[in-house]
């Protein structure tokens, strides 16, 4: 029989520095009024200069195998869009640091969608027989990325880093990975955009301005493309689990804006009881939302073993994706 991706360990780092809304009132024009009402976001974390995401990463990995119960592992895969180098690729490094130099490691950019990603492509390792325990971390550091004078991306991000265990078992586990749906539209290409650094704009470019090289984003688009792409995806997968709108015991949707997630809810029909939230705490994590998010929920027991949850993200590019799991018994370690 073929084996099946089964999640047997969860681990997360976040920054210590905790930077509330009223800190950044204090030096942009905007007020913990604005954000909470317009975002859901209270606080957020921010790593001190010297902290790169690769150290968050390799802190999250730390605690998922931890959690796992188990060093081994035989593939890792890490989602981000804030390497700690243009080049190379973070997640060899984060693999050595690990004592697991030797394996297979790549840093993979779907932005938002990055850990659904990365979950898929574990899944399709484990499926095929190829790999039998994959590292998956999401890992972000967007105040390194976005403008401290733009309020509207400013507010809305945090650091931070979350990772999970994907073993070889059976489709009948606790913890077993279901269908998994991906897509992208690069229409909507400039909607997030760093526009400066990469080999269209290089940073070595007469014509690069500073501000080229910071993060921005359509707002307005990009809700409206989150909410629609989300919940559909989230549908997909859940009607080819064979799930009914009410078997879902968890809807974990990116942790964009708590607008969205409740729009994602509504229009799936999932009462809002049945979302899992960090945003107000965090804000947007990007690529390590979903586990940081995950891993909240099981720590506060809003989680419980053999739940049935449903993963959904968004993400520049534009990239957007969605897995069916059952919950494992498992405890989110943090390092
Ligand atoms: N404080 C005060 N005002 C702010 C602000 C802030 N932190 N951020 C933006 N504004 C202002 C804008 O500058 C704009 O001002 P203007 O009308 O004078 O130009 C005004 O608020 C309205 O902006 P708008 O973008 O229309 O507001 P909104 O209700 O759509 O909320 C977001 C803005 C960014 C919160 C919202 O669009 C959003 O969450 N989008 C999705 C973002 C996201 O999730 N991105 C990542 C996805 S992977």
């Amino acid at each position: 029989m073929q084996p099946a991706p089964v999640l047997c360990g969860i681990g997360t780092s976040l920054p210590d520095r905790v930077v509330t809304n009223d800190d950044l009132a204090a030096r942009l024009d905007t007020s913990d009024e604005w954000i909470r009402t317009r975002t859901g976001i209270r606080e957020r974390r921010v790593v001190d200069p010297g902290t790169a995401t690769g150290d968050l990463a390799h802190a999250a990995a730390q605690g998922a195998l931890k959690s796992a119960g188990s060093a081994e592992v035989d593939l890792l895969i890490l989602a981000t869009t804030t390497p700690d180098h243009p080049c190379p690729a973070t997640a060899p490094d984060v693999a050595q640091r690990l004592g697991l130099t030797g394996i297979p490691a790549w840093d993979l950019g779907a932005v938002c969608s990055g850990f659904v990603y990365g979950l898929a492509c574990a899944s399709s390792f484990v499926r095929s027989g190829a790999a039998t325990r994959v590292l998956v971390v999401g890992a972000d550091t967007y105040s390194t990325i976005t403008d401290p004078d733009d309020r509207s991306t400013r507010a809305i991000f945090g650091d931070g880093a979350g990772a999970v265990v994907v073993r070889a078992g059976t489709p009948d586990e606790d913890g077993a990975i279901g269908p998994v749906s991906l897509g992208s539209d690069g229409s909507q290409r400039d909607a997030i955009i760093v526009e400066a650094g990469g080999s269209r704009r290089p940073l070595t470019d007469a014509h690069t301005t500073p501000d080229g090289r910071y993060f921005t984003m359509r707002g307005r688009t990009v809700f409206r493309h989150a909410v629609e792409r989300m919940a559909q995806s989230a549908e997909k997968v859940r009607a080819e689990a064979g799930w009914s709108t009410e078997d879902v015991d968890c809807l974990v949707a990116h942790q964009a804006n708590a607008r969205i997630i409740d729009a994602v809810a509504a229009r799936m029909g999932v009462a809002p009881e049945r979302c899992a939230t960090s945003i107000e705490r965090l804000g947007n994590t990007a690529a390590a939302s979903l586990p940081l998010a995950l891993a909240e929920a099981a720590r506060s027991g809003r989680l419980h073993t053999g739940d049935r949850v449903l993963l959904t993200a968004f993400g520049g590019g534009a990239t957007w994706g969605a897995a069916a799991l059952t919950w494992p018994d498992v405890t989110p370690m943090s390092i």
